[in-house]
């Protein structure tokens, strides 16, 4: 009998064919990694949560092989799960623990080919190249792809999870830097759709570039990318502000942007709680007792740095703490917060987004909802408040057993006084993935899931790619 669908994707009848037969001579020994001989440790554990069972993995090289692979799940049923990095937050590029026939397939091998144009100010991208690569080769033409985070994600991930980071206030997200892709769909001819243009007016109706960035591998798997780069600032200047009321933070936020236009490059809140966790993994700050802090950066042509001085000493809130540090050490505690919190506990993590008047509201609630529902939890805080995201995470002390029941509890406490009650989105900038589907089946109107399941039928008919728990 051969495979069926089900409400998750395909299932079949007996064990499916594994990759090792069918399409090592086609991708070549390089192209094919086997869960029971093979270390497959890293492709199945998620960057937040239990590893998972060794899983078969296909690596195919070019985006000809994506096809051959692509055409082989199609044929026996097997759910092919699109990774980059394996760098996203929720679950989304790992299979689930009990997912039978789910064969990951990792974009890492596509490499060849990079053109920058410096005179266009972009660059044709393969997937597989990570983010840190793509600006040491952009860095060499005065560029940069300006998109920052802790992580250092593949270009492929970062197109198919539309990646935010913390310079959105400034440059957008992945989604706004996106002229075009290259993705190998799952239909019928296993057709390439290829808007690989680096133009940046195109006004030829619907843009399906748009309908595949944030999409998941879901409607496509993306091989390459063209992306607008931006220009190397001259000058960056970073301080840091302790306060002690949120609203401050607001405040001075719309002081700054006001005053220092176009120069603000990042507006990040970390509570004094996020910042110890950083300074437990080797990254202290001191900055007294404040239990917020801000850090801002500046970016543009030389002398800026002493705008943000000026203007930061002349805020309507007191900033009389503030300490001016150059650029990788005012980051590094930032970036470490998320693998700082990791090593404290059992991190149940929520990245939303609401109006910027809203956070501090936002913050302040969840922190008391946290501590009368689960008083042995910590609450820790940090995020791009400049675009009106922010990540609250709850983490529970080692030893206490987090169980599905409890992270549901937790989602619901959180993500419902951000969604509900202050119009906010339950998912800011790390997509969609099991940690929050079903505040996605709760918030998406019936229209919008019939539209994409429309899309999913046009792309991928058989449902042979993403994330089996995936809408
Ligand atoms: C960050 C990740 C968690 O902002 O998005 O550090
Ligand atoms: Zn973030």
């Amino acid at each position: 009998m051969g495979p069926r669908r089900s409400t998750y994707g395909i299932i079949g009848s007996v064990r499916p064919p594994r990759p090792a037969d069918q399409l090592a001579a086609e991708l070549g020994p390089q192209g094919v990694l086997l869960a029971e001989r093979d270390d497959t440790s890293g492709y199945a554990t998620p960057a937040r949560g239990v590893p998972g069972r060794p899983v078969d993995v296909v690596r195919p090289a070019s985006t000809e092989e994506v096809r051959t692979v692509v055409r082989w799940a199609t044929q026996h049923g097997i759910r092919l799960l699109p990774q980059g990095a394996n760098s996203g937050l929720v679950g989304a590029s790992t299979p689930p623990p009990d997912a039978e026939g789910v064969v990951v397939l990792t974009t890492e091998r596509l490499r060849e080919g990079v053109r920058i144009d410096p005179a266009d100010r972009t660059a044709v991208v393969p997937a597989g190249l990570r983010l840190s690569e793509l600006n040491e080769l952009a860095a060499t033409h005065g560029l940069w792809f300006p998109i920052d985070l802790g992580a250092d994600p593949s270009v492929g991930g970062m197109v198919a999870t539309n990646t935010g980071g913390a310079r959105m206030l400034r440059h957008g997200d992945v989604r706004r830097r996106t002229l075009g892709v290259e993705a190998v769909l799952a239909d019928e001819g296993v057709s390439v759709l290829d808007t690989l243009r680096t133009y940046r007016k195109d006004n030829r109706g619907v843009d399906l570039t748009d309908m595949i960035v944030g999409s998941s591998g879901a409607l496509g798997i993306v091989t390459r990318a063209a992306l607008d780069l931006a220009v190397l600032p001259a000058e960056t200047a970073c301080a840091w502000i302790p306060l002690r009321d949120p609203a401050d933070a607001v405040t001075l936020l719309v002081d700054l942007e006001a005053r220092l236009d176009p120069l603000l490059a990042a507006f990040e809140v970390v509570s004094a709680t996020a910042l110890a966790a950083a300074g437990a993994v080797g990254h202290p700050l001191d900055l007294g007792d404040a239990p917020w802090s801000v850090l801002v950066e500046v970016a543009g042509p030389t002398g800026c740095g002493d705008r943000l001085v000026d203007t930061a000493l002349s805020s309507p809130v007191d900033t009389s703490g503030a300490v001016v540090l150059p650029q990788d050490r005012a980051w590094a505690p930032r970036h470490a917060i998320t693998s700082g919190l990791a090593r404290s506990g059992t991190v149940v993590g929520h990245d939303v987004a609401v109006p910027r008047a809203a956070l501090p509201a936002l913050v302040t609630e969840v922190a008391d909802t946290v501590r009368d529902t689960w008083p042995e939890a910590t609450f820790a805080d940090f995020g791009h408040w400049g675009d009106g995201g922010v990540h609250l995470n709850v983490v529970f002390p080692p030893g206490r057993t987090v169980d599905d029941a409890v992270v549901d509890e937790v989602h619901d406490a959180v993500f419902s006084i951000a969604v509900d009650r202050h119009g906010g989105t339950f998912s800011a900038e790390h997509g969609i993935g099991p940690a929050n589907r079903s505040w996605w089946l709760r918030c998406t109107p019936a229209v919008d899931v019939a539209l994409r399941t429309a899309l999913r039928d046009a792309c991928d008919p058989l449902r042979i790619l993403g994330h089996p728990g995936l809408p």
